[in-house]
């Protein structure tokens, strides 16, 4: 089995509100159904369609106030209005995609997945679909709420199922000691193992991210590795990158091992 993350910085423009990138997220979906031989499970991120109401309503703190509820349900609809547009996609290039709405699915304590029934997911992958999940804002025993990040979702089934590989499919070739949009200097990183975990101190959480942007994913990740599964974070805005990837050969990009 492989789990594929699509970033939300990858199938949307982070810096414009609501915006998708339709022409990448079509492509991506091609080199999905190209490369997918295997049980499939298909993650994506929220982009400028999750965090910036989830920042400005402050969800990530949990429930606070009265005030933060309309960001909960905008929340949950503009990733709705996400996973629709992705679904679309994928059903477009006959990816057997099945929509499986997280916060339905999910209840978190204390920002971690605390009760999740992958029955659902394994029984839909059983058939031959390939189920389609999202980070999302999810009830939360401790909090009321929370955002529950893609990425977890993908760390939770990876240590769930037999996995193969685990894709993270984002904008940039892998992880840099700095954004490598913003910094010259920034050095590509290879691999990370779990043994060497040093490399994580340098890398700063990203502001506007609500779900902890690139050190999130890798300290995700890093517990994958524990379990012997391997991951690879990519650029889905290199054509075939992705498909490659899935089919399992080698393709630049930043070793979680
Ligand atoms: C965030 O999910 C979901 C919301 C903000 C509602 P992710 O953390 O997986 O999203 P990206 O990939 O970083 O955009």
């Amino acid at each position: 089995m492989i789990i594929v993350k699509l970033g939300g910085s990858l199938i949307t423009d982070k810096s414009k509100a609501f915006v998708i990138r339709g022409g990448v997220l079509r492509r991506l979906s091609g080199e999905i159904k190209r490369g997918a031989g295997k049980d499939l499970i298909i993650i994506h991120g929220g982009g400028s369609f999750g965090h910036p109401i989830a920042n400005k309503y402050m969800l990530q703190r949990g429930f606070q106030s009265k005030e933060q509820l309309r960001g909960v349900y905008l929340t949950r609809l503009y990733m709705d209005i996400l996973n629709r547009k992705v679904l679309e996609a994928l059903t477009n290039k006959s990816v057997p995609a099945i929509s499986i709405q997280s916060s339905a699915n999910i209840i978190c304590d204390n920002g971690r997945i605390n009760e999740f029934n992958i029955e659902i997911v394994d029984g839909f992958i059983k058939l031959g679909l390939v189920p389609v999940m999202y980070g999302d804002v999810v009830l939360d025993k401790s909090r009321g709420f929370c955002i529950l990040s893609g990425d977890q979702i993908v760390s939770h089934l990876a240590m769930e199922f037999d996995v193969d590989r685990v894709i993270l499919a984002t904008d940039v070739d892998g992880v840099y000691t700095k954004d490598p949009k913003k910094f010259e200097e920034a050095k590509f990183i290879k691999e990370i193992s779990k043994d060497n975990t040093q490399i994580l101190d340098k890398l700063e959480i990203s502001e506007n991210d609500v779900t902890g942007g690139l050190k999130g994913k890798i300290i995700e990740l890093l517990k994958l590795a524990e379990k012997g599964t391997e991951s690879i974070i990519i650029n889905g805005l290199v054509k075939g990158r992705l498909e490659k990837a899935i089919l399992g050969e080698r393709v630049l990009g930043t070793k979680v091992f």
